[in-house]
């Protein structure tokens, strides 16, 4: 199958690359991400490949499937980017790669955890200038903390064998809560009192409409004093103005994200040279106790092996026409 591969970053090339001299379909890897401007590209291929911030809109649809595209390769487990009703409508098969590395992103989570809680990135940068002072520098211990996990699907069930290990107690909240945990000792509770009881927080369910701003001014008030959110998830289950209210008052002690609701302008590019336009983002990286990641929880060699892997497979299937093992559909 020719495929046109969008947003293409260096590093996803070389993992392709290693995976494509085993393959028949040949690739052509363009920079821009997939919009109104950029879709033409797609046209005299038998297929694409996308990423998160390629948003398929209805519209973008319509003008895939006038250039005869109708194979999406989604090389990301979210597909919050997909508009599902109008790719029935046009006739679209779409896969995506459900879990190319669930442990990439929990310890990312716990990475973001760590930094926060023992300040381990301030301490890089004093010992650097010599400054060897301890002052401000005191932590607390994950040992005994209370963590409450939104989402215990492949991720979230990662996120907490590490916590068990820390030797934290575990309550969680999911629609479907999973016996696995439950052996293991994890307590699943109505989301108000997850929330109510949580030192540190941890989002890992998907954005949907019923999770947009899961956290928002109402959640935020019932929740444990100086609690630690952090979210690896996707943007929108944040509520960013009401974050900062509650970065402000001091009732949100520690916030890590890796994932922001604007991230579609900034993240996955370099914008050093630039101003930044976005007040928000501006507004949370003045707090000491606020950190960010762009995106790079899922960044790892192990789970850009799965993603070609997986990918090619689901092109495979794409292509023969038959059963597809992670069709995404409305
Ligand atoms: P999954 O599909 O295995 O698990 C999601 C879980 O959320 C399921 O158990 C589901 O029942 C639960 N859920 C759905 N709606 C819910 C609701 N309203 N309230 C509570 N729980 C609900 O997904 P997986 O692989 O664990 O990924 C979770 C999310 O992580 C993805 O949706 C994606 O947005 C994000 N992600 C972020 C990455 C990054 O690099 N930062 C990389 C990969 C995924």
């Amino acid at each position: 199958m020719k495929v046109a591969f969008f947003n293409t970053k260096p590093y996803e090339q070389r993992s392709f690359e290693e995976y494509l001299t085993d393959s028949k379909h040949e690739f052509t890897f363009f920079e821009p991400n997939l919009n109104m401007d950029t879709v033409p590209l797609a046209e005299g291929f038998d297929g694409i490949c996308t990423f998160v911030n390629d948003h398929l809109t209805a519209k973008i649809l319509k003008r895939l499937s006038d250039c005869g595209i109708q194979k999406i390769a989604l090389r990301c487990a979210g597909f919050n980017q997909v508009d599902l009703e109008a790719a029935k409508k046009e006739g679209f098969k779409i896969c995506r790669v459900p879990a190319y590395s669930p442990e990439a992103v929990a310890e990312h989570a716990f990475a973001l955890i760590l930094t926060l809680s023992r300040k381990t990135h301030k301490a890089y940068n004093r010992v650097r200038e010599n400054n060897f002072s301890l002052k401000g520098m005191t932590g607390f211990n994950l040992y005994q903390k209370t963590v409450g996990v939104i989402g215990t699907g492949s991720i979230g069930r990662a996120f907490i064998r590490i916590a068990l290990g820390f030797g934290c107690k575990v309550l969680a909240y999911d629609l479907y809560p999973n016996e696995e945990m439950k052996k293991l000792g994890v307590s699943y509770l109505p989301l108000g009192k997850v929330l109510q009881q949580s030192q540190i927080l941890s989002l890992h369910c998907p954005l949907t409409e019923d999770t947009k701003h899961l956290i928002n001014k109402s959640s935020i008030q019932k929740m444990h004093d100086g609690v630690m959110i952090i979210n690896t998830s996707r943007g929108a289950l944040i509520d960013t103005k009401a974050v900062i209210k509650g970065l402000k008052s001091e009732k949100i002690g520690f916030l890590g994200i890796d994932v922001y609701e604007q991230e579609e302008n900034l993240f996955f590019q370099n914008l050093s040279e630039e101003i930044l336009q976005d007040e928000q983002i501006s507004r949370l990286m003045t707090f000491p106790n606020v950190l960010i990641t762009g995106h790079q929880a899922f960044l790892t060699h192990e789970a850009l092996s799965e993603i070609s892997r997986v990918t090619l497979l689901n092109l495979d299937q794409l292509e023969a026409g038959g059963t597809l093992d992670n069709e995404v559909k409305a």
